[in-house]
């Protein structure tokens, strides 16, 4: 779908009469194009009196990363980035001289700049001061996303005590999030939960020599996922419904991988799908479970058969084929052997609740509680279920949403837009990579930082 009104306020005339009538000029955004320097331009690191260390580590990984690491405001004109890192704040008040240096850096901010803030989750074990100060951060950077604009962002790695700032998964979401790939991430805190998790020999192909299952793969997001994951290294197995079948090997011989017609419904989903994939290809490392479908009605007019469809293709498919995987796993060789990931398609609807969508809203619940529970049971293999929640994406599911709600969905968030699959698609790269295994069981919004919802 092509989002006219972003196209028209930034051309010609019609951008000006947008500024003078003050209406939302949302602005492109920049996507990731492999080769592309991670930050264009100087990236500043600042930290709280008791954090000097873990500030060094992130500035040495940066620098690792060749960008041109800063450590005092006011060392270049303009930053592209600029890394918060909060990690020994012990009181509300530990806060205040890196937030108001940061501050002094936002106006210059380049266009779709990055904040980052690494922090600590607020517990119920911590002192009273210490979780203010730790939760104060999860405020300030929600309400400083919304106040970004040019297409910058603002995102925070909440980092678990005992896990260093230095371990993999941490530097992961860092990279994640300062990079073009999270384009449309904007005002969430990714909870690293353990150390587990390795850093890839090659950033540009972290899935090199990784067998990735998705399904719904014949369009929309899946369509995105099966070619990011691909253009990151994977093998990639497309699945969808036999009626998609011509997408479908479109889609598979475009990523050089391989099609499998399946309703994933099928009792026998879950053996179909490690069958073709340890046959044709070895292995199988990463399911994505990206098939989803929307039969919207108010509750009081739901029909069995509305409620039935979507609960048993969102989330009951997904629990069946999970059992299947994990009952294979340690019986059938190369079967979520080595650091497996899953990753589910969550919906914003599933956590902020949507007019119309309660049976929709449920399976993307039950999805969010689905992973929760899953990944423990994928842990002491150094695997991982996480889940992904998209606001609105433009693709075929919403361009079925009538016109004007269409328009009024894209604004309310504060990149003012609807989001494209990939930027989906990155976000669930990101989770099956090597570099995420420490983010367990846990749901990040792609949604722009949506109003509606945490
Ligand atoms: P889409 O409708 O464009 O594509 C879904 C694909 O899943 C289709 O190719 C369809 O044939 C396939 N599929 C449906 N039932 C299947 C079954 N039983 N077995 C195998 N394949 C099946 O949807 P879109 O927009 O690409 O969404 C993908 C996922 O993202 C879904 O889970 C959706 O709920 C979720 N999502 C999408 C959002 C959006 O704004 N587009 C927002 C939030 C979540």
């Amino acid at each position: 779908m092509t989002d006219t009104y972003l196209t028209l306020v930034n051309s010609g005339i019609s951008k000006t009469i947008a500024k003078k009538l003050g209406l939302p000029r949302p602005v492109p955004l920049r996507r990731f194009r492999p080769g592309q320097p991670l930050v264009s331009g100087p990236v500043l690191v600042l930290h709280d009196a008791a954090s000097t260390t873990d500030a060094d580590a992130v500035a040495d990984a940066l620098v690792g990363w060749d960008l041109d690491v800063r450590r005092h405001a006011g060392s270049a004109d303009r930053y592209a980035a600029v890394v918060l890192v909060l990690t020994g704040a012990s009181h509300p008040s530990d806060l205040s001289a890196p937030v108001l240096a940061t501050a002094g850096t936002l106006r210059s901010l380049a266009p779709a700049g990055r904040v980052v803030t690494v922090s600590r989750p607020a517990g119920t074990d911590d002192a009273p001061a210490v979780a203010a100060a730790r939760q104060g951060v999860d405020g300030l950077l929600r309400s400083l996303a919304k106040e970004l604009r040019g297409g910058s962002t603002g995102n925070g790695v909440v980092v678990a005590d005992g896990v260093e700032v230095g371990a993999p998964s941490v530097l992961g979401a860092l990279r994640f999030f300062l990079s073009t790939r999270s384009a449309f991430v904007d005002g969430q805190l990714l909870a690293v939960d353990s150390a587990a998790g390795t850093l890839p020999g090659d950033w540009d192909t972290p899935l090199a020599g990784r067998v990735a299952v998705v399904t719904g793969a014949a369009r929309g997001i899946g369509a995105s996922i099966a070619a990011t994951l691909a253009r990151d290294g994977a093998t990639v197995v497309a699945v969808d419904v036999p009626a998609a079948g011509e997408r479908l090997a479109h889609v598979a011989n475009s990523v050089r991988g391989s099609a499998l017609q399946l309703d994933i419904t099928a009792a026998d989903a879950g053996e179909r799908i490690i069958e073709h994939a340890v046959t044709r290809h070895g292995r199988l490392d990463v399911v994505v479970h990206n098939a989803g479908i929307t039969r919207d009605k108010l509750l009081a007019n739901m029909t069995p058969d509305r409620w039935d469809a979507v609960l048993a293709v969102n989330v009951a498919a997904q629990l069946r084929i999970d059992e299947a995987l994990l009952a294979a796993r340690g019986v059938r060789a190369g079967v979520l052997a080595d650091a497996p990931r899953i990753v589910s398609l969550a919906s914003t609807s599933g956590i902020a609740g949507n007019r119309g969508q309660t049976n929709y809203a449920a399976s993307k619940g039950g999805v969010i509680g689905m992973v929760r529970a899953t990944a423990p049971l994928l842990a002491a293999h150094g695997g991982t279920a996480n889940a992904v929640a998209p606001g609105f994406i433009e693709t075929e599911m919403t361009a079925r949403i009538p016109a004007v709600t269409r328009q009024v969905a894209r604004r309310i968030n504060s990149l003012q837009q609807g989001g494209q699959p990939v930027d989906v698609a990155e976000a669930v790269a990101f989770l099956a990579s090597p570099q995420a295994g420490g983010v367990v069981g846990r749901t990040l919004r792609v949604c722009g930082q949506n109003m509606v919802g945490a």
